[in-house]
């Protein structure tokens, strides 16, 4: 009522803030996807049949379920030419940098034959995208470490798959530990959708144009970068390395509460979530698991991690605002113990992001009443005022 427009940066004017995908009730900490809790889709699925569920809107049947898993392996290979594209980075790239870059390059050789508006082209542009992101992503990290690239096998299940291109060398036989596959499987299923989050709001806001889904998905792999975001989990490792010891974690809370110090306790507090996250819950739980799996019987940065959640949740400040910890406090603990780098934690992120980001776009497109995102402004610059010549100023 006083003129000015109040803009919610979670809504555009393409309405894509409708959507039957997920919903999170941030007070409660509860996350749905297409109506089942993510703490029963974690502990009773799989990251394949989750894929089918945020595509499809319902569980698969068992011939839905092996044909979708037959259609997803059978494109993780990347046209060899692709091959090429790494070769242009420096070796010491973050591989974010390469994920933005590769993804992209895929509009490139899938796009011109590609019309969105036809929902079986759709579909397969989608699948491309879930099976041959891991691909992409594992060959990231082969070029940063300078080991040859692992082509992708038929026989392997998504986890299975990815861990094998990630870490496999040509020497030896690589056998993949089950336990560390499925913990894997659930770190993608806990990442795989998040309602209207700042990546996935930026690939509907990409797609409303009607640009490419590869071209989307690289703009989302861009976002999902930054470290207020999926670069976070990168940034927690940082964080806890630098404190170091649980007897830093006072210095580190009172850095955290003061608004002169831009230190922030990264993996806490989010934009929705006012109540814990549920999926810091699962991750906490699977990193124990995991651990053990790995015959870690100490893992000094999980002990510190867990005093000082435990620390940060008596203290007035953090209570107050309800800031709890989010998915990014834990999951790096358990990447780091299955061998991957910090800068590959936000990689894995997109990877499994993926899927949600193509389900997000497809149920955009779908919508009748779709148009182009153009969000408006609260103007505060100068009034109109006529133009001065150099000599006069
Ligand atoms: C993800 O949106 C999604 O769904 C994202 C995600 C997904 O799955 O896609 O869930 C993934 O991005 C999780 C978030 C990962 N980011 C981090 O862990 C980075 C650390 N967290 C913060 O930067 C922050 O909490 C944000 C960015 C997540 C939210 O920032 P906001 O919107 O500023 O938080 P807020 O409005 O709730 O803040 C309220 C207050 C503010 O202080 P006051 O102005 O009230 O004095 O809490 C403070 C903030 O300064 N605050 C923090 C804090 N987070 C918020 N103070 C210290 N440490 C923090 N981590």
């Amino acid at each position: 009522d006083d003129g000015y427009f109040t803009y919610d940066p979670g809504f555009t004017s393409t309405g894509s803030c409708q959507s039957k995908i997920t919903y999170i009730d941030g007070e409660n900490g509860v996350l749905l996807h297409r109506g089942y809790p993510i703490e029963e889709l974690a502990e009773h699925s799989d990251f394949m049949e989750v894929c089918y569920l945020l595509l499809h809107g319902e569980l698969p049947t068992a011939k839905e379920k092996k044909d979708f898993e037959h259609n997803i392996t059978y494109h993780t290979m990347l046209h060899e030419q692709i091959h090429a594209i790494y070769r242009g980075f420096r070796r010491d790239a973050h591989p974010m940098a390469l994920m933005v870059g590769v993804v992209g390059a895929l509009s490139a050789f899938y796009h011109d034959s590609l019309d969105i508006s036809d929902a079986r082209q759709r579909e397969i542009a989608s699948h491309r995208l879930i099976a041959k992101v891991p691909t992409i992503a594992a060959m990231a990290y082969k070029y940063s470490v300078g080991q040859p690239f692992v082509y992708p096998r038929n026989d392997l299940g998504f986890a299975e798959n990815f861990l094998r291109m990630t870490f496999a060398v040509p020497a030896e036989e690589y056998k993949v530990n089950p336990v560390v596959a499925k913990a894997m499987d659930k770190i993608f299923i806990l990442h795989a959708d998040h309602e209207q989050n700042a990546s996935t709001s930026t690939v509907r806001v990409a797609g409303s144009s009607g640009a490419n889904p590869f071209a989307c998905i690289a703009a989302g792999i861009a976002s999902l970068w930054g470290p207020a975001h999926g670069g976070a989990n990168e940034a927690v490792l940082a964080m806890l390395r630098q404190i170091g010891h649980k007897d830093r974690i006072p210095e580190f809370i009172k850095r955290a509460k003061d608004k002169d110090d831009p230190f922030r306790l990264m993996g806490f507090g989010h934009r929705v979530y006012k109540n814990y996250d549920p999926r810091a819950a699962v991750i906490r739980k699977s990193c124990h698991e995991v651990l053990d799996a790995l015959g870690i019987r100490d893992e000094p940065l999980l002990d510190l991690a867990m005093e000082l959640e435990r620390i940060a949740l008596h203290d007035e400040y953090f209570v107050e605002r309800k800031l709890f910890p989010n998915v990014d406090f834990y999951s790096g603990i358990i990447l780091q113990a299955v061998g991957f780098p910090t800068s590959m934690f936000t990689v894995l992120f997109a990877v499994a992001r993926t899927v949600g980001w193509v389900a997000q776009w497809n149920e955009m497109i779908e919508d009748p009443e779709q148009r182009i995102s153009r969000p408006r402004q609260l103007y505060t610059g100068h009034d109109k005022r006529s133009y001065t010549p150099i000599n006069k100023r």
